[in-house]
């Protein structure tokens, strides 16, 4: 009897070792078969169906870069002994042998991926699906240079939780080159996550090129100096830094993403958060004759006269007056960013407007009098609610941070729940869609570490303290929570001043999220994820990426990092 209650044990050791698979996220369904497969210079690609050869090209890609192999890609050689990318649809997918059918999801994006011993069969529901599949395959391969790669027996099948799994990146308070925001995307598609929330406006500094208003680049895209040190510093770096993208780095950037089943969602940030805008164009201020305010015991470099961009951090006074002139150049604006991005949604920001200019302005008191207005925030709504029309009538929708809740959301708005979950549970049941980033959970600017050795913004966020995020809020129903578009994490950069520093605060967080958006809830398993961290780590070696070790620390191990929301 004992006897056979350890050979039990054993087997059912066993049998999780065999069920465990060093994907991330976790797929929905996996069985590890017994065999391998060896992926070798007489290996070809193979797709069949239209539109496949994005995913083949990535995989031909990796393989070359990291192992030198060189495999062919071609629309019809032999399945046996090869890869092979496909649809899961029937009439497609005639000459493949039938593997597991990928399940009807209203989420776009399921796959199988079957290894036997012949061949690798990716079945994509749709073209994302199919670049999921080879983003599971590519986890499969060795850490080791070769040209036999032995890849494991196995089915996986898969689909994504949520339709929203997003990385948001600020490249205002610090700028980051092309070829990072490129790095910066794959590390988004191979965590099978979706969009890129690109922040491009800032107090700090206004990052996209705008034909029509040349100074936002001009003037608006560099400041006099930067803070040293964490808030209010130690002193000013009385270094001009700036930059900005033109728009055929952005084209470039935008199909960069698209080709990786990635879609950019940018950000052009009022009313507030304007100070770089208004240093370029102070006619869009409530006074523009005021000199921009300096906040007290900040060392600032250069002029103080007139309107400046931010060399600090926080939140400024001046923001743009609800002008015909503001509107005017704000649809000038956003006539160029909707040529340059195809996205269904533009973030207009919205979050932390100081309403002080609009209360001194005699402008802005006769307008609240005249549209019959409650207050500076019911002002707010009306800013924003004529900005959402605009870009309605382009067939754009808006995203906007839990701020535009404030004197009335915006008909058609999509809202960003970042001060906690309450704006995201309020706007979910006004039937509005949410995505939610609630600071505790979601903020990767956050310190990772009680042991931290650079400075970062405050707050306390450990991956694991991540990975036990549920997006959809207790507080919604069933009904309701179908608002819940998924989640997000942003990345503020005001201590982050260069791409080894993004990489260290995202990483291994990006990991213990992609989880979070994609594997069903019931899949998901903190101790599972952890030995699969470990591996995740040795990937990160390989690819050379930056990350930050406090997993390993014993002090970031306690109770407060798993608090549950
Ligand atoms: C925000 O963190 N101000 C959206």
């Amino acid at each position: 009897m004992k006897k056979l209650f350890l050979s039990i044990c054993i087997l059912a050791s066993l049998i999780s070792i065999a069920q465990e698979s060093p994907i991330i996220p976790q797929p929905a369904s996996l069985k590890m078969g017994e065999g391998s497969f060896t992926v070798n210079n007489k290996t070809s690609i193979v797709t069949k169906g239209a539109g496949l050869n994005k995913s083949a090209k990535f995989l031909q890609a990796y393989l070359k870069k990291m192992y030198g192999l060189v495999l062919p890609i071609s629309t019809s050689g032999n399945i046996n002994g090869n890869i092979v990318i496909s649809y899961a649809k029937p009439e497609i997918n005639n000459n493949v042998t039938p593997a597991l059918k990928a399940v009807s999801n209203p989420i776009p994006g399921a796959y199988t991926l079957t290894i036997s011993e012949k061949e690798v069969i990716i079945e994509g529901e749709n073209e994302a699906g199919a670049f999921y599949g080879v983003q599971s395959l590519i986890q499969l391969f060795p850490f080791t240079k070769s040209t036999n790669l032995s890849i494991p027996q196995l089915l996986v099948k898969d689909q994504p939780r949520f339709a929203y799994r997003g990385m948001h990146l600020d490249v205002a308070r610090h700028f980051f080159p092309v070829d990072f925001l490129k790095k910066y995307i794959d590390f988004i598609a191979m965590h099978k996550m979706n969009t890129f929330h690109w922040h491009l406006t800032e107090d700090q500094g206004w990052r996209i090129e705008i034909k029509k208003y040349p100074r936002l680049t001009e003037i608006g895209a560099f400041r006099n100096g930067t803070t040293i040190g964490r808030y209010p510093g130690t002193g000013n770096t009385n270094t001009r830094y700036g930059g900005f993208y033109t728009q055929a780095q952005i084209k470039e950037i935008v199909q960069y993403a698209a080709d990786r089943y990635v879609e950019v969602i940018p950000e052009i940030e009022l009313p507030g958060h304007s100070s770089a805008a208004i240093a370029a164009y102070p006619e869009l201020s409530c006074f523009p004759d005021s000199s921009t305010k300096v906040p007290a015991k900040i060392a600032w470099n250069g002029s103080t006269k007139g309107k400046q961009v931010q060399q600090t951090w926080g939140v400024f006074e001046d923001v743009f007056a609800p002008t015909e002139t503001t509107f005017k150049f704000l649809e000038n604006v956003f006539d160029e960013v909707i040529q340059l991005f195809p996205s269904k949604y533009i973030h207009i920001g919205g979050d932390e407007c100081p309403k002080e200019a609009w209360k001194k302005s005699a402008y802005c008191q006769q307008l609240i009098k005249e549209k019959g207005l409650k207050d500076e925030h019911g002002l707010q709504s009306y800013f924003i609610q004529r900005v959402e029309k605009y870009l309605n009538s382009k067939g754009r929708q808006i995203i906007g941070w839990d701020e535009i809740l404030e004197g009335g959301l915006a008909p058609n708005a999509t809202v960003m729940s970042w001060r906690g979950e309450q704006g995201g549970i309020e706007a979910a049941k006004q039937k509005h869609n949410v995505i939610m980033t609630p600071g505790g959970w979601m903020y990767f600017d956050h310190k990772q570490s009680k042991n931290e050795d650079s400075v970062t913004i405050g707050g306390y966020t450990t991956v694991q303290k991540v990975y036990s995020y549920d997006p959809i809020p207790k507080a919604l129903s069933a009904e309701d929570a179908k608002y819940v578009l998924g989640a997000q994490a942003n990345v503020w950069t005001e201590y982050m001043t260069n791409t080894s520093k993004v990489e260290y605060q995202i990483f291994p967080r990006m990991s213990a999220l992609s989880e979070v958006l994609w594997t069903p809830k019931e899949q998901k398993s903190w101790p599972n994820f952890e030995k699969r961290l470990l591996n995740q780590f040795k990937r990160f070696d390989w690819l050379g990426f930056n990350y930050s070790k406090a997993f390993f620390d014993p002090a970031n191990n306690t109770p407060e990092t798993t608090k549950k929301p």
